[in-house]
C-alpha cells in the first residue's frame, strides 16, 4: 500500500480515537513535519465530507537569537555589572572590556546597580558598584520563556523584551480537524479518469471518482507562433488595405531577367545584373515564354529608343533577358501587373501593394542577409505627380507612426524622378533611410501599352528594418536563420506599428 494512503489512514484512526485534533499538536506528538500532516489533512478534505477542517491561527512568544544568548549567558547589564570590581573601574576601560557595554551600562545605571564618580581633582570618570550583588531577572525570564512559551512573565515585560529585540511574537497556522458527515476509516484514492478497462470489467460501478475541478487552469494547448516578420507584415497589409490598395500575387521567387530588369528599362550591362549582385538560376536556366507582342517594344526602347526616348543605344540580347534569377525586388511583380493592366480594354486606375521575399547576392553582416522582404506600393492613374507621391508616402508613414519624413533625390533605372525616403530617428538622433520611391519612367510604361497620360508612382521599403526596430533586435541573425531564439518567437507581443 502506498505510504501516502497509510498516513491518511493513521490520521483517520487518530481522529476516530480523539474526536478532534489539532494538526500542530499531532505533528509535535509524532515528531513529524507539520506541513506533511497538513498535506494529508488537505487531501482528506478534498474527498468531500470525510473530515471537517478549520484553520486556527495561533500566536506565541519566541526568543530571538539575541534573546537566546541572554538566556544562556546573561543580560548585557548583568555582564557590565560583573565587569565592575568592588573598588570601581575607569569608565572608558569598562566600556572597552564588555561587548554591548553601552546598552548594558545605561540599563545597569537605571536599575540602580552602578554609578559614575567624577574625581574632585579632575581625571577620568570611574564606575562603582552601588549594590553588592544583583539578580539578573531578564535572564531568568528569558530562560523560563525558552523552556516554555507559557511561562509566567507579565505581558508588560514581554512587550519590553520585544522592544529590546530579545523576544518576538510569532503567528503560526494550524488546523483543527474533526469528523465529517461521511467519516470513514478507510479511504480509497478516488479515480481521476474513467478508463476503458474500468468499463470493460465493470469496476467503475464501485469506484469513487474525483469531482471535476472546473476552476482548474487548463494545460495551454501546444500551438504555433507567428514570427515577428509575419506580425509586422500583417500590420503593413492592414495599412495598405485601409488605404484602398489590393495585394499583388507574389508567388514567383524565380523570375526571368526580362521581368526583373528589362521590362524596368534596366540596361543589360547594368552592374546590378552581375552575378555578384544577383543569384542566377542554373536549372532551368532560361525562361522561354516571354510575352511575344510586348517583348519587341522592350527591345526597341533599350536599343534604339522610341516613345520619346533615345534609348541606351546598345545591342539588346534576348538570351540575356531569358536568364532566370531569384527576383531581386518585387518591382518585377509590379511590372507584370502593370503590363497586365495595360492589356485591359480600357484603362482603370489601380492601387497595388505587395509584401514578399526578394534575394540579393550580398556580403552578409549584422544587417544584411542574402534574402529579405520588400514592402512595395504603387498607384497608377492619369496625371499623377511627384506631389501625389510625396503626399501618399507621408500618409502611409503617418499610419506607421512616423510623422517626420524627408526626401532626397536618388537614381533608379526605372523611375524619374527618384527619391530616397528618410525618417527622423529620435533614438539615434539622425535621419535614417527607410525607403526608395519614384515615378515610373515612360520607357517602362509606354512599351507596356499604358496610355500616355497615365503615371505610376511607387515606393518600396524593407520589412526587416521596421521589424528589428519594433522588436529591438540589432542583429538580423536574431530575426532570421538558425540562430533565432524560438522562445523569442513564442513570447514576443503582437505588433502595433503606430504605438
Ligand atoms: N525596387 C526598389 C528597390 O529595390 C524600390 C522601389 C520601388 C523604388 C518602387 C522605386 C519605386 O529598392
Amino acid at each position: 500500500m502506498p505510504k501516502e494512503i497509510a498516513s491518511s489512514e493513521s490520521v483517520l484512526h487518530h481522529l476516530d480515537q480523539h474526536g478532534t485534533f489539532n494538526t500542530q499538536d499531532y505533528a509535535n506528538n509524532l515528531g513529524e513535519d507539520h506541513q506533511k500532516i497538513v498535506g494529508i489533512v488537505k487531501s482528506l478534505e478534498g474527498l468531500g465530507q470525510v473530515v471537517q477542517v478549520e484553520q486556527v491561527t495561533h500566536k506565541h512568544w519566541e526568543l530571538t537569537d539575541e534573546g537566546r544568548e541572554v538566556a544562556r549567558a546573561g543580560s548585557h547589564e548583568a555582564k557590565v555589572f560583573d565587569a565592575v570590581p568592588p573598588e570601581g573601574i575607569v569608565q572608558a576601560e569598562l566600556m572597552a572590556a564588555v561587548p554591548n557595554a553601552k546598552i548594558g551600562f545605561s540599563k545597569a545605571v537605571s536599575c540602580g546597580w552602578l554609578r559614575v564618580e567624577k574625581p574632585a581633582g579632575g581625571g577620568a570618570a570611574r564606575v562603582c558598584r552601588r549594590v553588592q550583588s544583583v539578580t539578573d531577572v531578564v535572564r531568568l525570564h528569558l530562560a523560563a520563556l525558552c523552556d516554555s512559551p507559557t511561562a509566567d512573565v507579565s505581558d508588560k515585560l514581554k512587550l519590553e523584551y520585544r522592544k529590546r529585540k530579545l523576544l518576538q511574537e510569532v503567528t503560526s497556522k494550524s488546523y483543527t480537524v474533526s469528523k465529517g458527515a461521511e467519516f470513514t476509516l478507510s479511504v480509497e484514492k478516488p479515480e481521476a479518469d474513467l478508463t476503458p478497462e474500468m468499463i470493460a470489467s465493470g469496476a467503475w460501478r464501485t469506484k469513487t471518482f474525483k469531482p471535476y475541478n472546473f476552476a482548474a487552469l487548463g494545460v495551454p494547448p501546444a500551438r504555433g507562433h507567428l514570427h515577428p516578420l509575419l506580425k509586422v507584415r500583417a500590420e503593413f497589409r492592414q495599412i495598405f488595405l485601409e488605404m484602398g490598395f489590393s495585394e499583388m500575387p507574389t508567388n514567383r521567387y524565380v523570375e526571368s531577367s526580362f521581368w526583373n530588369f528589362d521590362a524596368l528599362f534596366q540596361p543589360q550591362q547594368h552592374p546590378a545584373r552581375d552575378a555578384h549582385d544577383t543569384f542566377f538560376v542554373s536549372d532551368p536556366a532560361t525562361s522561354l515564354r516571354l510575352p511575344a507582342e510586348y517583348l519587341p517594344r522592350v527591345q526597341q526602347v533599350h536599343s534604339v529608343g522610341g516613345f520619346g526616348s533615345q534609348g541606351y543605344g546598345y545591342d539588346w540580347k534576348l538570351e540575356e533577358a531569358q536568364k532566370n534569377l531569384l527576383r531581386t525586388h518585387t518591382t518585377a511583380v509590379s511590372a507584370r501587373m502593370l503590363h497586365r493592366l495595360a492589356q485591359e480594354k480600357e484603362f482603370r486606375p489601380v492601387k497595388y501593394f505587395s509584401i514578399d521575399r526578394v534575394f540579393r547576392n550580398e556580403t552578409l553582416d549584422a544587417t544584411h542577409l542574402a534574402e529579405f522582404h520588400q514592402v512595395e506600393g504603387l498607384v497608377a492613374d492619369r496625371g499623377l505627380t511627384l506631389g501625389h507621391l510625396m503626399g501618399i508616402i507621408n500618409e502611409f508613414f503617418k499610419k506607421l507612426g512616423i510623422e517626420q519624413v524627408r526626401f532626397k533625390p536618388a537614381y533608379n533605372p526605372y523611375t524619374e524622378p527618384s527619391m530616397e525616403i528618410f525618417s527622423w530617428h529620435a533614438g539615434l538622433g539622425r535621419w535614417v533611410e527607410i525607403g526608395n520611391s519614384g515615378v515610373f519612367r515612360p520607357e517602362m510604361l509606354l512599351p507596356m501599352g499604358l496610355p500616355e497620360d497615365v503615371n505610376v508612382i511607387a515606393w518600396g521599403l524593407s520589412l526587416e528594418r521596421p521589424t528589428m526596430i519594433k522588436y529591438k533586435l540589432d542583429n538580423i541573425r536574431d530575426l532570421c536563420g538558425h540562430r533565432v531564439n524560438l522562445q523569442m518567437v513564442a513570447s514576443n507581443p503582437i505588433c502595433r506599428l503606430d504605438k
